[in-house]
């Protein structure tokens, strides 16, 4: 069985949608750890009522070593590491040992609307101050640059004279939670050809 671990820094609900998948059959892995960025986020409430392992590993505690306590919990466990709405960046021999093995899931469509300091609400409200007529989200493989890794699949909403950032937010997150276990099920199925920082999905 695939094994996957997911690291999480909030709601969870791409979390969630993960689960769901398995759930309704698919997606065919396990869950074999849910990793927070910190105590009493309710990504953490939603894996314990499915009985999956938890960890917190936190920059407070941890600091320039947090990457490294991933990796130590992750290490010969999981066969791919999945950023869910994960808020802090990773960094060091993790991304070797984990290479094209960890993807992240961010709420536009980069590289619009990504990088430093572009992350959840703040994705948003910049995509609403920019006029931008559409948005979306993307799933990428996670490398030494921030949102630069190579794209494995993005899907397009409109945005609205009328939205505010909320109201994109709500659209955005519902195309994620179709998205991301999408990507997971092509790496399960070893769809996916990375060539240079482009990605290849097999037929
Ligand atoms: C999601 O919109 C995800 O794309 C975003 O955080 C939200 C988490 O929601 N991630 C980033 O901004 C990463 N740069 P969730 O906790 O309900 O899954």
């Amino acid at each position: 069985m695939f094994k996957i671990a997911v690291l999480a820094s909030g709601g969870g609900s791409n979390l969630q949608s993960i689960f769901d998948s398995i759930d309704n059959g698919n997606l065919n892995c396990s869950v074999e750890m849910v990793i927070g960025s910190k105590e009493g986020i309710f990504a953490l409430d939603r894996a314990k009522t499915k009985e999956v392992e938890t960890h917190v590993v936190s920059r407070k505690e941890y600091g320039n070593k947090t990457s490294d306590k991933i990796l130590e919990l992750t290490k010969g466990k999981v066969d791919l590491i999945v950023l869910a709405g994960y808020l802090s960046i990773l960094e060091g021999d993790i991304l070797k040992e984990f290479k094209n093995k960890i993807i992240n899931i961010h709420p536009s469509l980069i590289p619009a609307f990504c990088g430093d300091k572009m992350y959840g609400m703040n994705v948003h409200n910049a995509v609403i101050k920019s006029g931008v007529k559409f948005t979306g989200c993307s799933v990428h493989f996670v490398n030494e640059e921030v949102d630069g890794g190579a794209i494995i699949l993005q899907e397009v909403v409109p945005v609205n004279f009328e939205d505010n950032a909320e109201d994109v937010q709500k659209r955005v997150l519902a195309e994620e939670h179709k998205l991301l276990p999408k990507a997971i099920e092509l790496l399960i199925n070893d769809k996916i050809q990375v060539v240079d920082k482009r990605v290849n999905i097999v037929k």
